[in-house]
């Protein structure tokens, strides 16, 4: 019965290498909602350039909705974490960094920042279990011989899944605090007096007082983070049953796919695996659907504007959306406002709401003259790739840093959440559309984004095919992944020399000494003579 069903799988695997006599074979580690949307173009790109692209799903997702028909595999797996415990974990998230977080001192927001992290954890291992310990998953991964593992470490495990099976992988992300994962387990180097931590909220010129935050800020983070990770080490040193450490696991990834570039980076050294895509998602607008045409039209010299808060949240207080609506009511541009909450009362009649908007094809419209944007990774790319300046209104992770960045730029400029009032908003509104150095700005950062030799997206799929050719792309990783920190730093090799310089010195006194002793002592005895 056993040899049978090995037989039958075998077969199964032939016809599959079969079917792909040139496509190669990618597993896709899962990941949840503006990562998914970033993630999607390069898979259904694999699938166009004939390669078989298989995603592993829990049965328990937000955002992923593969029971749609699309056009790669799904592989299924069952963790004990169910859909109510994901939104109220989200729901819970989001009413702290929308409501709460604010009226806290720094210390008490990474304590609960802490907290929600190991919560986070313990999530994403029961993911590593729904895929690591069961044999029928674990067996389907080893039949389906894949030539790659493209992975958002956002999720762990995917870096131990790839040492089980002997598989080159890909990580594809946009940030770490604070650059965690990439400097200490990539080896990235991101020195603290010009290179601040995402999510510090510096830019890259500093003051003595800002290089010392910088300098905390990465201290801190190190701290947290490792001693976040020491439950991953653990999960990991028990799975193999030898010592084992994520971030070592993690710094064997062939290649870093950082989902942004330098129309938005702060300059810094890069490694050679490291290539920075982002704004892959981003393409040429296409027409609007009817009804939008004819309001964007109907706004005349005024233009339009585009206000989202992202994939994650859907509704806002009475009191906050009342204060938004009555902004936008004093401007004299049409307002396109994606919102799944409830209609404010004095929703006034220059603004709609829609529950979707398509958000690349209005910005992309030439009416569009601002958009109002919580500033996550992938609206900011569409503002940047079609020259939109930015109202930021941020509210969580990477958010706020990205609004920085815009406003170090140029680009934007952001209001506070929490404090915001609708004449901040109005006034935000007519500094950006009427002041023209924010539109001067913003295309000047949309001329780099456009003027590089290869397209993000194909960028992308180059360096996923690169390593499925290569198998792994071993030689591009810097060698000191095999040192630690005093051997990075040479601090083994200073202590080394200070020694020898000690040493000569030493003896040097020591002969002096013992010369000027000699000398002076025949004196002496002259003297005594006499
Ligand atoms: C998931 O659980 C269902 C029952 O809830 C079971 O039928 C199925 O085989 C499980 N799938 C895997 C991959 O273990
Ligand atoms: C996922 O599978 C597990 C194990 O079979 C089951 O307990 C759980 O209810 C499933 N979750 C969902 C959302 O179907
Ligand atoms: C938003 O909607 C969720 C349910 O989807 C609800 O629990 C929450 O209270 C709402 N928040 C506000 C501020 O209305």
């Amino acid at each position: 019965m056993k040899l049978k069903l090995s037989l039958l799988s075998l077969l199964s695997v032939a016809l599959v290498i079969l079917g792909n006599v040139d496509g190669g074979n990618v597993l896709v580690w899962p990941a949840e909602g503006s990562h998914w949307i970033n993630l999607k173009p390069v898979i259904e790109t694999l699938t166009d350039r004939g390669h078989s692209v298989t995603i592993l799903v829990p049965n328990a997702t937000l955002y992923m909705d593969t029971r749609k028909p699309e056009r790669f595999n799904s592989l299924r797996f069952n963790t004990s974490i169910s859909e109510k415990d994901l939104d109220d974990f989200f729901e819970e998230f989001l009413q702290f960094e929308m409501y709460e977080s604010h009226q806290m001192n720094v210390l008490q927001k990474y304590v609960k920042f802490y907290e929600f992290l190991s919560k986070d954890q313990d999530f994403f291992l029961q993911y590593c279990d729904g895929v690591l310990k069961s044999p029928a998953v674990m067996d389907k991964l080893r039949e389906g011989k894949f030539d790659l593992i493209l992975a958002d470490p956002l999720l762990p495990c995917a870096e131990l899944a790839a040492e089980v099976l002997g598989v080159p992988f890909i990580f594809t992300f946009r940030f770490s605090v604070a650059h965690a994962v990439e400097r200490m387990c990539g080896q990235s180097p991101a020195p603290p007096s010009y290179a601040p931590g995402i999510m510090s909220k510096l830019t890259d010129k500093m003051s003595f007082f800002e290089r010392v935050v910088s300098l905390l800020f990465y201290l801190t983070n190190d701290a947290m983070s490792v001693r976040l990770w020491k439950t991953y080490d653990d999960y990991y040193t028990e799975y193999l049953s030898r010592p084992t450490s994520y971030c070592e696991l993690m710094g064997k990834a062939d290649i870093w796919l950082i989902r942004t570039y330098w129309d938005f980076e702060y300059p810094r050294p890069l490694l050679p695996n490291f290539i920075y895509v982002g704004g892959l998602h981003c393409r040429p607008a296409k027409p609007l659907p009817q009804d939008l045409e004819e309001f964007v039209q109907s706004s005349g010299d005024d233009g339009i504007v585009v206000f989202s808060l992202g994939s994650f949240i859907r509704n806002l207080t009475k009191e906050r959306s009342n204060v938004i609506a009555s902004a936008f009511g004093q401007i004299p541009q049409k307002v396109f406002w994606k919102y799944l909450g409830e209609k404010p009362d004095n929703l006034a009649p220059n603004t709609r709401i829609y529950d979707w908007i398509p958000q690349n094809d209005l910005l992309g419209h030439p009416k569009t003259r601002a958009f109002v944007t919580h500033g996550g990774t992938n609206g900011v790319y569409e503002a940047i790739y079609h020259g939109v300046p930015m109202v930021g209104i941020p509210i969580f992770a990477d958010q706020t840093d990205n609004m920085v960045h815009m406003k170090a730029k140029g680009a934007a400029v952001f209001l506070n959440f929490n404090s915001l009032q609708a004449q901040d908003l109005v006034d935000a509104l007519k500094t950006v559309i009427n002041d023209p150095s924010y539109k001067e700005s913003v295309m000047r950062l949309s001329r780099i984004h456009h003027d590089r030799p290869v397209k993000p997206l194909d960028e992308a799929v180059f360096w996923i095919e690169y390593v499925m050719r290569n198998k792994g792309a071993g030689h591009l990783r810097v060698a000191s992944h095999s040192l630690n920190w005093y051997q990075y730093h040479s601090l083994d090799v200073l202590v080394f020399l200070i020694s020898i310089l000690a040493l000569v010195f030493y003896i040097i006194i020591r002969t002096c000494s013992f010369l000027i002793r000699r000398c002076c002592r025949t004196p002496k005895h002259k003297s005594k003579r006499e």
